[in-house]
């Protein structure tokens, strides 16, 4: 589709930057993608091209993660304050506390600044392994916070959390598995300290998305209602059941339909109210993480989508809970929620150029000489014949008549020349059916395909498996789109290759105007210069999961913060690794390769097959790639 005048709004709607973009993302008159951050005296704009060139001049290459800290802070903020607006909404008479799962981001500025940003809501840490426990430990500066201890725990895992406890945090031991119980027991006894319990339930409800396994029967953690009772025997006897104060639940990431969120609760609920019958010091309710983003911008209960916003979540989960326990004349529990997606998925986005673009137009073609082959004169004919009646018998002839031309040339009887020339046709063909495709009333799935399968294939400069691995291995949505040029309409249709050369290092699902679409709108390369895209709503898992996959290794990082008088800071800045990092990782020591190539060097030297100096030259560059990015470098 071509249109005569380009408008931002059409680009707008084209990416749906409106509809994921959460206010935090736009376009200015100029064509420039914005980040619209939050700030004390409002909204204000900068565009990414601008913190591009910053980056530049601080010589940090592409690609870049971008760390927008505004994004956090604001997230963090939203969030304690829709459950502080519905809890003053509705009289709920308890508070609310986040802790935000460290394994979501576990990079140490990002813990920093949730910790900064999150200390005027006393929001806290979930851990869920030694490691994270440490890091909670060592970060959490208000005493108010929380600490939420998840996953299975050993001596020394309690151990630590005792010392949180000791320290005047609250520290919560949630016993996953039946034998937890035990060493918690034991390790508080021998510490002489109360632990702070609590009990994570195996809920019946089911959810929709991805993530439907953490709820359920079949879930790997939590408890059942038999082990429940065991475990309530167990407190009794040993006189703790005063220690069991907090009730987790977790229904999984990612929920999307809001309305398993409210079924989940109102379940958790019947078993916070039995428990209390059972004598528990219930007084903690911890719903979990799964408050979800809106990657793909229908506001659907798509699985990447979210039918609900922030607000409807929060009053939902409180309504939800006090309406359960007024019932029974219970107080009402201080609600905790685990947020980690929702907290730090739109504060990043992953910058990153296009390096080059692999296109499927045909040459302009001619008709065939009298001497070729019978397939290549009836590729031509049917190129002449193609229009919109008979659309799909053209593009079958297409298909028919280039195996034709690929079997000959296999049996010898045609050149290379030739074989060039007959598959030109057959892409002439397909193009022109293509073209056609938008007249036809009804097609087919083959024709509906045939733009996507004619597709460009941009090449970009960053490893889908290190910087975007759920796009890989869940078949992620997340929004991509160019962030200069927007003024322009994108005329090439196209998917994103990585720099890895594995076939599933690409991009080929994209937020489309009308939901998921398998080709991306991009403009055309121009000359001497860049073409920057953005992967947006990454700051969620992706860091955390990413891998070494041919040794394409950390991206360069950089957060940056926008004041309140519109002011850009490059707060913090992190080189990605370098090659000696990544070959380290995989236990090469990058010394003893540059003694080896050292050896290998002087061995040619003595055999006369380069010289002294050129053995200088060798070694320098070797020790200067050891030093160097892991990517594209230009
Ligand atoms: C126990 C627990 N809490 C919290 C979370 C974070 O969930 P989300 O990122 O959906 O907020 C998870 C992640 O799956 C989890 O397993």
């Amino acid at each position: 589709m071509n249109k005569d005048n380009w408008s931002i709004q059409d680009s707008k709607d084209l990416y749906g930057i409106e509809r994921w973009g959460a206010g935090y993302f736009g376009i200015s008159d100029t064509g420039d993608a914005l980040v619209q951050a939050p700030t004390s005296k409002g909204t204000k704009k900068v565009s990414l091209g601008k913190i591009v060139s910053g980056l530049q001049d601080r010589g940090l290459e592409m690609p870049v993660m971008l760390r927008l800290e505004n994004l956090v802070d604001d997230r963090i903020t939203q969030l304690n304050q829709s459950f502080q607006n519905a809890i003053d909404l509705l009289g709920y008479k308890n508070s609310y506390r986040g802790v935000f799962p460290i394994k979501v981001n576990q990079q140490s500025h990002v813990v920093d600044e949730i910790a900064r940003y999150g200390e005027r809501f006393s929001h806290g840490l979930e851990a869920g392994s030694k490691a994270e426990l440490l890091i909670a430990l060592a970060t959490l500066r208000n005493k108010d916070s929380f600490i939420v201890c998840n996953g299975y725990k050993d001596a020394e895992f309690i151990d630590l959390g005792i010392q949180a406890l000791r320290l005047g945090f609250k520290c919560f031991f949630v016993i996953e598995t039946p034998s937890e119980l035990a060493i918690i027991l034991e390790r508080s006894a021998y510490w002489g300290i109360e632990p702070l319990i609590g009990l994570r339930l195996k809920l019946s409800t089911q959810v929709e998305g991805h993530w439907s396994g953490d709820s359920g029967d079949r879930s790997l953690f939590g408890l059942n209602s038999t082990q429940m009772v065991e475990l309530l025997d167990q407190l009794q006897q040993a006189g703790k059941l005063n220690c069991l104060q907090l009730l987790h639940f977790h229904l999984g990431s990612q929920i999307p339909n809001i309305r398993n969120i409210r079924d989940g609760v109102k379940e958790a609920c019947r078993f916070y109210i039995e428990l209390i019958k059972e004598g528990a010091n219930l007084q903690y309710f911890d719903l979990g993480g799964g408050l979800a983003i809106d990657y793909d911008g229908t506001n659907s209960s798509a699985g990447h989508s979210r039918n609900y916003s922030i607000e409807e979540y929060c009053t939902d989960i409180v309504e939800a809970v006090q309406d359960s326990l007024d019932a029974h004349d219970i107080p009402h529990p201080c609600l905790i929620s685990e947020s980690g997606r929702a907290t730090v998925a739109p504060m990043s986005v992953l910058l990153f150029n296009i390096l080059e673009v692999s296109s499927f137009d045909p040459k302009p073609a001619s008709k065939p000489d009298e001497n070729r082959c019978d397939p290549i004169k009836y590729l031509w004919e049917t190129l002449e014949k193609t229009n919109s009646k008979h659309l799909l018998e053209f593009y079958n002839d297409a298909f028919y008549y280039r195996d034709q031309v690929r079997e000959l040339f296999k049996h010898g009887q045609i050149n290379l020349r030739e074989r060039a020339e007959g598959e030109n046709l057959h892409l002439s063909i397909l193009k022109k059916v293509a073209s056609l495709v938008g007249e036809l009333k009804h097609t087919s799935p083959e024709l509906d395909k045939l733009n996507d399968d004619l597709a460009d294939i941009y090449y970009g400069n960053f490893s889908v498996f290190q910087s975007l691995p759920d796009a890989w291995a869940i078949q992620q949505v997340f929004p991509v789109m160019p962030i200069h040029r927007l003024n322009e309409q994108p005329s090439r249709s196209a998917t994103i290759a990585d720099l890895t050369c594995d076939c599933d290092g690409k991009l080929d699902k994209f937020v489309g105007p009308f939901g998921e679409t398998n080709t991306l709108a991009l403009h055309p390369l121009k000359n001497n210069e860049e073409y920057y895209l953005g992967a947006f709503l990454v700051g969620a898992y992706q860091e955390t999961l990413g891998d070494l996959h041919n040794l394409f290794g950390d991206t360069n990082v950089a957060s940056v913060r926008v004041d309140e008088d519109g002011e850009l800071h490059f707060v913090h800045e992190l080189a990605g690794d370098s090659i000696a990092d990544v070959l380290s990782y995989v236990e090469y020591q990058p010394r003893d390769l540059a003694q080896q190539f050292r050896q290998s060097a002087e061995q040619a030297v003595r055999e006369g097959q380069i010289t002294v100096t050129e053995r200088q030259q060798m070694l320098g560059l070797f020790n200067e790639s050891l030093q160097g990015y892991t990517y594209f470098e230009r």
